[in-house]
């Protein structure tokens, strides 16, 4: 993971670098650290943890060019010495990465049989030396840097800035790469975001294309083969700038509200943009949804409404493991990507499997201009909106929701599931008041000391109940666990005592009964008994009372766990915008 920022132009680099990074902490935030130029040197100003409110002011002084990082430890602690940027022996150039060396040992071994000594604990420094070595055959960094970089092996997207020049070179691999051209300067960054209020000129690069920045003139090359190759500007949508907190504590908190529009921007799709993907869906083999953490519960949810609503017989797979079934992808199949940002390694790995064997692929991402959406023949985007808080919130119900659309157009009923996701945005409208608020506060409160916490759910909540328990485990770092209410009695229930919390999801169907039945079962045997439910019931202590949104009600029953754990978390003092150990966009394995 970990996020890249650069600049060269008019204006304080150090500063809109140090602004970048900010907007990049989702990307990892246990150290971080910038290189500016100052006279004939390069600066390096590091420090272990977030960036917080830093500003350069007084600390930083003016520069015309700049990189920095924020990072998410792979290879070494977080401390200040592997933070990067890292420089080279001789100071000509400091060096950040986003990714893992996978042959780090095997690099690191030869470089050591040739005398090169390392500082840090960080795969990062052995990119370092392979360049210096490189240098010491030609002195084109340029060159340095691109042989250097097909030694790599992995994901690998780094930036450098050189002493004596107004030179930067990034290349990019696997993680994202993005430039901002702006009036007053270029960026180098891992995200359109982070730059986005500056200017809405954006060049992509793609995996081996490496970007130069030599005293003014931009230059892209291929890695491969060395030679230049020209480069076309897109143009960011409008709305792409705005990610403030608008008067929310915390960007988790106003991300949960804002799904009272998220989910209809979700469904803004004609039956005529559908038809495609709708075609390729009926027509395939096999039809495989993918996604990692939250997204690959979407993945889950949507291949129910697939095979619920749609009658196709989708399967659902992590992305994680979907390697072990690359033998069964073939070019009559489609595989359904699902994610937020577009980037993450696990799911950008299935869907080169399936590209490999001549699969079709589709893809439901909020990232505009992610490597996802680039790789797939059907591209949607869940147009959530910025996403910043680490916990996906808003992403999950758009993704589904769209779904929802895709499955019931299958059968000729786009109408239908659109209908139901308007009538779920006016439920919406008025759902986040001080009364759910309150009621939910307090089931927090009570939680505060518990350890465990079930969640149960059947059919259309199954994957809600997953998703809900991985919702509070994220921020509380208490042990929530989601699962079919019909396994309680196969293990679980050995594990419910006095007073443990179970949370049910009881929606107005067909599997009412059997919830109800698994919530007797815990109740008998002491438990503290929640529902998230259509009515009140006596084998409830508490219940959180929702209003039936009919096909969307399991897009609805996810929202008074997002609120738990927002209020949970912030009850137990964490930041819910940056839950430890996490990064938003995970592009590394
Ligand atoms: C990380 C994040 C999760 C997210 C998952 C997939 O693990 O912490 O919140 O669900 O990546 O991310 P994606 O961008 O593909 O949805």
């Amino acid at each position: 993971m970990c996020g890249i920022f650069g600049y060269s132009g008019k204006g304080n680099a150090p500063e809109i670098v140090v602004n970048g990074l900010k907007r990049l902490e989702y990307r990892g935030y246990d150290s971080w650290g910038i290189a500016y130029q100052k006279k004939n040197k390069i600066v390096l100003y590091k420090k272990a943890g977030e960036i917080g409110n830093f500003t350069c002011s007084r600390i930083i002084p003016k520069a015309p060019i700049a990189i920095g990082h924020t990072r998410w430890a792979t290879h070494g602690r977080a401390t200040k010495l592997n933070a990067h940027p890292h420089e080279s022996v001789d100071g000509r150039f400091v060096l950040a990465q986003n990714g893992i060396v996978e042959n780090f040992q095997e690099l690191k071994s030869k470089l050591i049989s040739k005398g090169y000594k390392f500082n840090s604990e960080t795969d990062t420094e052995i990119i370092v030396r392979l360049v210096e070595d490189n240098l010491k055959k030609s002195d084109c960094l340029l060159e340095a840097v691109r042989l250097a970089f097909l030694d790599l092996k992995g994901r690998n997207t780094i930036i450098l800035l050189e002493r004596d020049k107004k030179h930067i070179v990034a290349v990019r691999n696997g993680s994202p790469l993005v430039l901002g051209i702006g009036g007053d300067g270029i960026y180098f960054a891992s995200d359109t975001l982070s730059f986005a209020d500056q200017t809405d000129r954006v060049i992509f690069l793609n995996d081996f294309e490496m970007a130069e920045y030599d005293n003014g003139k931009l230059r892209l090359f291929d890695v491969n083969s060395g030679e230049e190759i020209l480069y076309k500007e897109k143009k960011l949508p409008q709305n792409s700038a705005g990610i403030g907190k608008e008067g929310y504590d915390h960007y988790m908190l106003k991300e949960i509200v804002e799904q009272k529009h998220t989910v209809r921007e979700a469904v803004q799709y004609s039956q005529s943009e559908l038809r495609p993907l709708i075609q390729a869906i009926k027509t395939a083999k096999n039809i495989y949804v993918v996604g990692a953490g939250t997204a690959g519960f979407a993945a889950g949810q949507i291949a129910f409404f697939l095979r619920k609503y749609g009658g196709i017989h989708a399967i659902e797979l992590k992305s994680c493991e979907a390697g072990s079934y690359r033998n069964l992808f073939s070019k009559d199949d489609i595989v359904i990507a699902v994610s937020q940002s577009g980037e993450t390694a696990d799911t950008i790995e299935t869907i080169e499997f399936a590209k490999e064997k001549g699969a079709k692929i589709g893809s439901v991402v909020n990232m505009i201009g992610s490597t996802i959406t680039r790789m797939s023949d059907y591209g949607f985007l869940s147009r959530s909106g910025p996403e910043i808080c680490v916990a996906s919130t808003k992403a999950f119900t758009a993704q589904i929701s769209w779904g929802l659309l895709i499955a019931k157009a299958v059968v000729g009923k786009y109408e239908e599931a659109k209908q139901s996701i308007y009538f779920l945005s006016e439920i919406l409208q008025k759902f986040f008041d001080q009364k759910l608020f309150i009621q939910i506060q307090e089931i927090a409160r009570r939680m505060v000391n518990i350890e465990h916490c079930f969640v149960l759910g059947k059919g259309q909540n199954s994957n809600i109940a997953t998703e809900g328990a991985l919702k509070i485990k994220e921020i509380t770092y208490k042990h929530f666990e989601g699962f079919p209410a019909g396994e309680l009695k196969h293990g679980v229930i050995a594990l419910i005592e006095k007073d443990t919390p179970v949370i049910s999801i009881v929606s107005n169907d067909d599997d009412k009964a059997d919830l109800y039945s698994a919530v007797s079962e815990v109740k008998a045997r002491g438990a503290w008994t929640i529902g998230v439910a259509k009515s009140k019931n006596d084998l409830f202590d508490d219940s959180i009372i929702l209003r039936d949104a009919g096909i969307a009600d399991p897009i609805l029953n996810v929202i008074p766990f997002q609120l738990l754990s927002y209020f949970l978390g912030v009850k137990l003092g964490n930041n819910p915008d940056k839950p430890r150990n996490l990064a938003k966009s995970v592009t590394v394995k």
